[in-house]
Protein backbone atom coordinates (compact mmCIF):
# COMPACT_ATOMS: atom_id res chain seq x y z
CA UNK A 1 0.00 0.00 0.00
CA UNK A 2 1.01 3.25 -1.16
CA UNK A 3 1.18 5.66 2.25
CA UNK A 4 0.30 9.52 1.95
CA UNK A 5 1.78 11.78 3.98
CA UNK A 6 0.33 15.26 4.21
CA UNK A 7 2.66 18.00 5.82
CA UNK A 8 0.58 20.14 7.98
CA UNK A 9 0.97 23.57 10.17
CA UNK A 10 -0.52 23.70 13.42
CA UNK A 11 -0.80 27.56 13.47
CA UNK A 12 -2.22 27.54 9.86
CA UNK A 13 -4.23 24.28 8.76
CA UNK A 14 -4.94 23.34 5.60
CA UNK A 15 -8.53 22.20 5.52
CA UNK A 16 -8.28 20.13 2.27
CA UNK A 17 -5.37 18.08 4.16
CA UNK A 18 -7.93 17.30 7.09
CA UNK A 19 -10.62 16.58 4.21
CA UNK A 20 -8.59 14.34 2.70
CA UNK A 21 -7.90 12.85 5.96
CA UNK A 22 -11.51 13.02 7.05
CA UNK A 23 -12.81 11.25 2.99
CA UNK A 24 -10.17 7.84 4.08
CA UNK A 25 -11.31 7.53 7.11
CA UNK A 26 -15.21 7.43 6.54
CA UNK A 27 -14.27 5.06 4.21
CA UNK A 28 -12.90 2.70 6.22
CA UNK A 29 -9.20 3.50 5.83
CA UNK A 30 -6.47 4.60 8.66
CA UNK A 31 -5.25 7.53 9.16
CA UNK A 32 -2.36 8.41 11.39
CA UNK A 33 -2.12 11.96 13.36
CA UNK A 34 -0.47 13.89 15.85
CA UNK A 35 -2.27 14.40 19.82
CA UNK A 36 -0.90 16.33 22.45
CA UNK A 37 0.59 12.81 24.05
CA UNK A 38 1.52 10.61 21.36
CA UNK A 39 1.07 10.00 17.52
CA UNK A 40 -2.84 8.09 17.49
CA UNK A 41 -3.05 5.71 14.34
CA UNK A 42 -6.72 6.43 13.46
CA UNK A 43 -9.88 4.68 12.31
CA UNK A 44 -13.52 5.21 12.10
CA UNK A 45 -14.54 4.17 15.63
CA UNK A 46 -17.89 3.27 14.79
CA UNK A 47 -16.93 0.67 11.98
CA UNK A 48 -16.11 -2.92 12.92
CA UNK A 49 -13.65 -3.25 9.96
CA UNK A 50 -12.15 -0.07 10.66
CA UNK A 51 -11.10 -1.39 14.28
CA UNK A 52 -10.12 -4.60 12.77
CA UNK A 53 -8.02 -3.25 10.46
CA UNK A 54 -5.84 -1.08 13.03
CA UNK A 55 -5.47 -4.06 15.15
CA UNK A 56 -3.64 -5.93 11.79
CA UNK A 57 -2.11 -2.66 10.83
CA UNK A 58 -0.06 -2.36 14.63
CA UNK A 59 0.16 -6.37 14.94
CA UNK A 60 -1.97 -5.45 18.13
CA UNK A 61 -3.79 -8.40 20.29
CA UNK A 62 -7.05 -7.77 19.48
CA UNK A 63 -8.92 -8.41 23.07
CA UNK A 64 -6.22 -4.90 23.56
CA UNK A 65 -9.46 -2.13 23.24
CA UNK A 66 -9.16 1.05 21.99
CA UNK A 67 -9.51 4.79 23.08
CA UNK A 68 -12.81 6.56 21.00
CA UNK A 69 -11.92 9.95 20.53
CA UNK A 70 -14.13 12.41 20.35
CA UNK A 71 -13.87 16.53 19.21
CA UNK A 72 -17.01 17.64 21.22
CA UNK A 73 -18.49 17.30 24.34
CA UNK A 74 -21.90 16.75 22.62
CA UNK A 75 -20.53 13.28 20.60
CA UNK A 76 -20.74 11.82 23.98
CA UNK A 77 -24.05 10.30 24.49
CA UNK A 78 -24.31 8.38 21.59
CA UNK A 79 -21.27 6.08 22.65
CA UNK A 80 -21.37 6.63 26.50
CA UNK A 81 -23.93 5.69 29.06
CA UNK A 82 -24.51 9.28 30.83
CA UNK A 83 -27.11 7.62 33.02
CA UNK A 84 -26.66 7.74 36.63
CA UNK A 85 -28.48 4.41 37.26
CA UNK A 86 -25.82 2.23 34.94
CA UNK A 87 -22.93 3.58 37.63
CA UNK A 88 -21.86 2.85 40.72
CA UNK A 89 -20.17 6.10 41.57
CA UNK A 90 -23.17 8.14 42.42
CA UNK A 91 -23.70 11.63 40.29
CA UNK A 92 -21.65 10.50 37.04
CA UNK A 93 -23.24 12.44 34.68
CA UNK A 94 -22.01 15.75 36.75
CA UNK A 95 -18.86 14.35 37.44
CA UNK A 96 -18.18 13.46 33.63
CA UNK A 97 -19.27 16.79 33.09
CA UNK A 98 -17.09 18.66 35.18
CA UNK A 99 -13.68 16.51 34.33
CA UNK A 100 -14.55 17.12 30.68
CA UNK A 101 -14.86 21.24 31.68
CA UNK A 102 -11.60 20.97 33.14
CA UNK A 103 -9.53 18.71 31.60
CA UNK A 104 -10.95 18.44 27.94
CA UNK A 105 -9.53 18.92 25.45
CA UNK A 106 -7.03 17.39 26.64
CA UNK A 107 -4.63 14.35 28.13
CA UNK A 108 -7.62 12.82 29.84
CA UNK A 109 -9.06 9.27 28.72
CA UNK A 110 -12.09 8.52 30.40
CA UNK A 111 -13.83 4.87 30.86
CA UNK A 112 -17.23 4.46 30.72
CA UNK A 113 -20.39 2.09 29.88
CA UNK A 114 -20.33 1.72 26.11
CA UNK A 115 -24.11 1.96 24.08
CA UNK A 116 -24.85 -0.18 21.35
CA UNK A 117 -23.48 2.67 18.64
CA UNK A 118 -20.13 1.06 19.81
CA UNK A 119 -18.84 -2.09 17.94
CA UNK A 120 -16.91 -4.72 20.66
CA UNK A 121 -14.40 -4.90 17.96
CA UNK A 122 -13.59 -1.23 18.91
CA UNK A 123 -13.77 -2.32 23.31
CA UNK A 124 -11.49 -5.36 22.33
CA UNK A 125 -15.01 -7.46 23.49
CA UNK A 126 -15.70 -5.30 26.68
CA UNK A 127 -19.22 -3.64 27.90
CA UNK A 128 -16.97 -0.25 28.75
CA UNK A 129 -15.77 2.51 26.36
CA UNK A 130 -12.29 4.62 26.62
CA UNK A 131 -12.78 8.54 25.43
CA UNK A 132 -10.51 11.30 25.37
CA UNK A 133 -10.79 14.74 23.88
CA UNK A 134 -7.56 15.52 22.63
CA UNK A 135 -6.44 18.89 21.99
CA UNK A 136 -4.23 19.28 19.36
CA UNK A 137 -6.28 21.01 16.33
CA UNK A 138 -5.06 18.95 13.88
CA UNK A 139 -6.46 16.08 15.67
CA UNK A 140 -9.79 17.85 17.00
CA UNK A 141 -9.71 18.88 12.98
CA UNK A 142 -9.59 15.41 11.49
CA UNK A 143 -11.83 14.06 14.07
CA UNK A 144 -13.99 16.41 12.70
CA UNK A 145 -13.74 15.73 9.19
CA UNK A 146 -13.98 12.03 9.75
CA UNK A 147 -17.55 11.91 11.47
CA UNK A 148 -16.64 12.40 14.71
CA UNK A 149 -15.32 9.37 16.17
CA UNK A 150 -11.80 8.00 15.78
CA UNK A 151 -10.13 4.86 17.28
CA UNK A 152 -6.68 5.44 17.98
CA UNK A 153 -4.34 3.47 19.86
CA UNK A 154 -0.92 5.03 19.56
CA UNK A 155 1.02 4.93 15.98
CA UNK A 156 3.74 2.06 16.85
CA UNK A 157 3.73 -1.49 15.73
CA UNK A 158 2.85 -3.31 18.78
CA UNK A 159 5.50 -3.76 21.05
CA UNK A 160 7.72 -0.43 20.48
CA UNK A 161 7.41 3.09 21.93
CA UNK A 162 4.70 4.95 21.09
CA UNK A 163 5.72 7.55 18.51
CA UNK A 164 6.30 11.08 19.56
CA UNK A 165 8.35 12.51 16.23
CA UNK A 166 7.01 11.77 12.61
CA UNK A 167 10.01 9.49 12.00
CA UNK A 168 8.56 7.27 14.09
CA UNK A 169 5.57 6.81 13.06
CA UNK A 170 7.00 7.12 9.04
CA UNK A 171 9.19 3.75 10.39
CA UNK A 172 6.37 2.03 12.24
CA UNK A 173 3.50 2.81 9.56
CA UNK A 174 4.74 3.54 5.98
CA UNK A 175 3.26 1.01 3.78
CA UNK A 176 0.47 0.12 6.32
CA UNK A 177 -1.92 2.61 6.09
CA UNK A 178 -3.73 4.83 3.71
CA UNK A 179 -2.17 7.82 5.10
CA UNK A 180 -0.27 9.70 7.82
CA UNK A 181 -0.71 13.51 8.60
CA UNK A 182 2.93 15.40 10.06
CA UNK A 183 2.49 17.75 12.53
CA UNK A 184 6.29 17.61 13.95
CA UNK A 185 7.07 16.65 17.52
CA UNK A 186 3.87 15.99 19.71
CA UNK A 187 3.84 18.48 22.86
CA UNK A 188 4.13 15.49 26.75
CA UNK A 189 5.15 12.74 24.89
CA UNK A 190 3.41 10.02 27.02
CA UNK A 191 0.18 9.20 26.34
CA UNK A 192 -2.93 10.14 28.78
CA UNK A 193 -3.99 9.15 31.85
CA UNK A 194 -6.95 6.26 32.39
CA UNK A 195 -9.56 6.67 34.86
CA UNK A 196 -11.79 4.17 35.09
CA UNK A 197 -15.84 4.92 36.51
CA UNK A 198 -17.46 1.93 35.75
CA UNK A 199 -16.44 0.26 39.27
CA UNK A 200 -17.53 1.08 42.55
CA UNK A 201 -14.80 4.03 42.97
CA UNK A 202 -12.62 5.80 40.64
CA UNK A 203 -8.85 4.05 39.74
CA UNK A 204 -6.49 5.15 37.73
CA UNK A 205 -5.39 2.47 34.69
CA UNK A 206 -2.57 3.95 33.47
CA UNK A 207 -0.88 7.62 34.93
CA UNK A 208 -0.73 10.32 32.66
CA UNK A 209 0.22 13.97 32.61
CA UNK A 210 -3.38 14.61 34.50
CA UNK A 211 -2.67 13.51 38.13
CA UNK A 212 -4.50 11.82 41.10
CA UNK A 213 -4.91 15.10 42.23
CA UNK A 214 -5.83 16.67 39.32
CA UNK A 215 -8.49 14.14 39.35
CA UNK A 216 -9.63 14.49 43.32
CA UNK A 217 -10.87 18.01 42.47
CA UNK A 218 -13.78 16.79 40.75
CA UNK A 219 -14.08 12.76 42.11
CA UNK A 220 -12.89 12.71 45.64
CA UNK A 221 -10.29 9.89 46.35
CA UNK A 222 -9.21 8.80 43.15
CA UNK A 223 -7.16 5.27 43.69
CA UNK A 224 -4.43 3.68 41.16
CA UNK A 225 -4.99 0.49 39.70
CA UNK A 226 -2.49 -1.57 42.00
CA UNK A 227 -1.23 -4.07 39.19
CA UNK A 228 0.50 -1.06 37.93
CA UNK A 229 3.26 -1.11 40.97
CA UNK A 230 3.69 -4.82 39.33
CA UNK A 231 3.28 -6.09 43.61
CA UNK A 232 0.10 -7.56 42.96
CA UNK A 233 -0.23 -11.32 40.92
CA UNK A 234 -3.97 -9.35 39.79
CA UNK A 235 -3.85 -8.81 36.09
CA UNK A 236 -3.73 -4.78 35.30
CA UNK A 237 -7.74 -3.79 34.52
CA UNK A 238 -6.83 -1.59 31.18
CA UNK A 239 -5.63 -4.33 29.20
CA UNK A 240 -3.01 -2.74 27.37
CA UNK A 241 -0.67 -2.28 30.85
CA UNK A 242 -0.01 -6.30 30.87
CA UNK A 243 1.66 -6.50 27.43
CA UNK A 244 5.18 -5.16 27.59
CA UNK A 245 4.94 -2.14 25.67
CA UNK A 246 7.62 0.26 24.99
CA UNK A 247 10.33 -2.12 25.25
CA UNK A 248 13.78 -1.09 23.38
CA UNK A 249 15.79 -3.81 21.94
CA UNK A 250 18.51 -3.79 24.68
CA UNK A 251 18.40 -5.11 27.79
CA UNK A 252 17.36 -2.29 30.18
CA UNK A 253 17.67 -2.22 33.41
CA UNK A 254 16.93 1.29 36.06
CA UNK A 255 19.30 2.02 39.07
CA UNK A 256 18.46 3.54 41.94
CA UNK A 257 19.51 5.18 44.81
CA UNK A 258 22.64 7.89 45.60
CA UNK A 259 23.83 9.65 42.92
CA UNK A 260 27.39 9.11 43.24
CA UNK A 261 26.84 5.24 43.85
CA UNK A 262 24.67 4.87 40.99
CA UNK A 263 26.97 6.75 38.88
CA UNK A 264 29.46 4.86 40.21
CA UNK A 265 28.13 1.35 39.60
CA UNK A 266 27.14 2.42 36.04
CA UNK A 267 30.58 3.54 35.15
CA UNK A 268 31.81 -0.75 36.39
CA UNK A 269 29.08 -1.97 34.17
CA UNK A 270 29.73 -0.33 31.02
CA UNK A 271 33.67 -1.26 31.61
CA UNK A 272 32.69 -4.94 31.98
CA UNK A 273 30.57 -4.61 29.25
CA UNK A 274 32.76 -3.19 26.97
CA UNK A 275 35.33 -5.48 27.57
CA UNK A 276 33.24 -8.06 26.29
CA UNK A 277 32.38 -5.87 23.09
CA UNK A 278 28.98 -5.03 24.43
CA UNK A 279 27.62 -1.38 23.94
CA UNK A 280 26.25 0.24 26.84
CA UNK A 281 23.56 3.62 26.62
CA UNK A 282 23.03 5.28 29.50
CA UNK A 283 19.70 7.52 30.38
CA UNK A 284 20.15 10.74 32.74
CA UNK A 285 19.42 13.78 33.90
CA UNK A 286 21.42 16.70 32.27
CA UNK A 287 23.68 17.50 35.61
CA UNK A 288 25.12 14.19 35.20
CA UNK A 289 26.28 14.10 31.56
CA UNK A 290 29.68 14.24 32.09
CA UNK A 291 29.92 11.81 34.93
CA UNK A 292 29.44 8.37 33.02
CA UNK A 293 31.67 6.91 30.71
CA UNK A 294 30.07 5.07 28.48
CA UNK A 295 28.85 4.23 24.75
CA UNK A 296 26.25 6.44 24.06
CA UNK A 297 25.11 8.35 27.24
CA UNK A 298 21.30 10.74 27.18
CA UNK A 299 20.21 13.57 28.69
CA UNK A 300 16.12 13.78 30.03
CA UNK A 301 16.27 17.59 31.12
CA UNK A 302 17.57 19.08 33.95
CA UNK A 303 16.24 16.73 37.44
CA UNK A 304 13.80 19.22 38.44
CA UNK A 305 12.21 18.74 34.51
CA UNK A 306 9.82 15.69 34.27
CA UNK A 307 7.80 17.56 31.62
CA UNK A 308 11.20 17.21 29.48
CA UNK A 309 11.81 14.27 30.43
CA UNK A 310 8.06 12.63 29.30
CA UNK A 311 9.19 14.79 25.70
CA UNK A 312 12.14 13.08 25.29
CA UNK A 313 11.58 9.33 26.62
CA UNK A 314 10.43 7.04 23.93
CA UNK A 315 12.84 9.05 21.46
CA UNK A 316 15.35 8.21 23.29
CA UNK A 317 14.40 4.46 23.36
CA UNK A 318 13.90 4.33 19.80
CA UNK A 319 17.28 6.26 19.34
CA UNK A 320 19.24 3.49 21.12
CA UNK A 321 17.90 1.03 18.98
CA UNK A 322 18.80 2.46 16.21
CA UNK A 323 22.22 2.71 17.79
CA UNK A 324 22.10 -0.87 18.05
CA UNK A 325 22.80 -0.78 22.10
CA UNK A 326 23.44 -3.71 24.10
CA UNK A 327 22.84 -2.74 27.60
CA UNK A 328 21.02 0.27 29.29
CA UNK A 329 21.35 1.86 32.25
CA UNK A 330 18.54 4.34 33.40
CA UNK A 331 18.63 6.67 36.26
CA UNK A 332 15.41 6.38 38.52
CA UNK A 333 13.39 10.43 38.22
CA UNK A 334 11.20 11.49 40.70
CA UNK A 335 7.63 10.47 40.38
CA UNK A 336 6.11 13.58 41.28
CA UNK A 337 3.62 14.77 38.84
CA UNK A 338 3.95 13.72 35.35
CA UNK A 339 7.40 11.93 36.68
CA UNK A 340 5.16 9.34 37.76
CA UNK A 341 3.62 8.46 34.23
CA UNK A 342 7.72 8.91 33.10
CA UNK A 343 8.37 6.29 35.49
CA UNK A 344 5.16 3.74 34.84
CA UNK A 345 6.46 3.71 30.92
CA UNK A 346 10.03 3.36 32.56
CA UNK A 347 9.49 0.09 34.32
CA UNK A 348 7.67 -1.24 31.73
CA UNK A 349 10.23 -1.03 28.88
CA UNK A 350 12.96 -2.55 31.90
CA UNK A 351 10.65 -4.85 32.23
CA UNK A 352 10.27 -4.36 35.74
CA UNK A 353 14.07 -4.41 36.25
CA UNK A 354 15.36 -2.41 38.91
CA UNK A 355 18.59 -2.18 40.85
CA UNK A 356 18.13 -0.30 44.36
CA UNK A 357 21.99 0.53 45.60
O1 LIG B 1 -2.63 9.44 24.72
C1 LIG B 1 -3.27 8.47 24.34
O2 LIG B 1 -4.15 7.94 25.05
C2 LIG B 1 -2.95 7.90 22.94
C3 LIG B 1 -3.38 8.94 21.92
C4 LIG B 1 -3.24 8.44 20.51
O3 LIG B 1 -4.68 9.37 22.17
N1 LIG B 1 -3.60 6.65 22.73
C5 LIG B 1 -3.20 5.49 23.34
O4 LIG B 1 -3.90 4.37 22.93
O5 LIG B 1 -2.30 5.45 24.15
P1 LIG B 1 -3.37 2.90 23.19
O6 LIG B 1 -4.32 2.04 22.45
O7 LIG B 1 -1.95 2.78 22.84
O8 LIG B 1 -3.60 2.67 24.72
C6 LIG B 1 -4.93 2.55 25.21
C7 LIG B 1 -4.94 1.91 26.57
C8 LIG B 1 -4.62 0.44 26.51
O9 LIG B 1 -3.81 0.12 27.65
C9 LIG B 1 -6.00 -0.19 26.65
O10 LIG B 1 -5.95 -1.48 27.22
C10 LIG B 1 -6.73 0.80 27.53
O11 LIG B 1 -6.27 2.03 27.06
N2 LIG B 1 -8.19 0.76 27.35
C11 LIG B 1 -8.90 1.13 26.26
N3 LIG B 1 -10.22 0.91 26.44
C12 LIG B 1 -10.36 0.38 27.68
C13 LIG B 1 -11.47 -0.08 28.44
N4 LIG B 1 -12.71 -0.05 27.97
N5 LIG B 1 -11.23 -0.57 29.69
C14 LIG B 1 -9.96 -0.61 30.19
N6 LIG B 1 -8.87 -0.19 29.50
C15 LIG B 1 -9.06 0.29 28.26
MG1 LIG C 1 0.01 2.19 22.84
Amino acid sequence: MDTLVGRIDREDIDDNILKKGGDIIRAGGLVAFPTETVYGLGGDALNPASSRKIYEAKGRPSDNPLIVHIADIGALARIASMKDEDYSIPGIYDKVVRLADSFWPGPLTIILKKTDAVPYETTGGLDTVAVRMPSDPIALGLISASGGYIAAPSANISGRPSPTRINHVIEDMDGRIDMILDGGDVDIGVESTIVDLTEDRPVILRPGAVTADDLGTILGKVYTDPALAGDTDKAPKAPGMKYRHYAPKADLTIVKGDSDKVMAYINEQAAINKSNLLKTGVICVNEHLLDYTATSVKCVGRSDDRALTAHKLYAILREFDDEDMDIIYSEAFDPDGIGQAVMNRLTKAAGHKIIEL
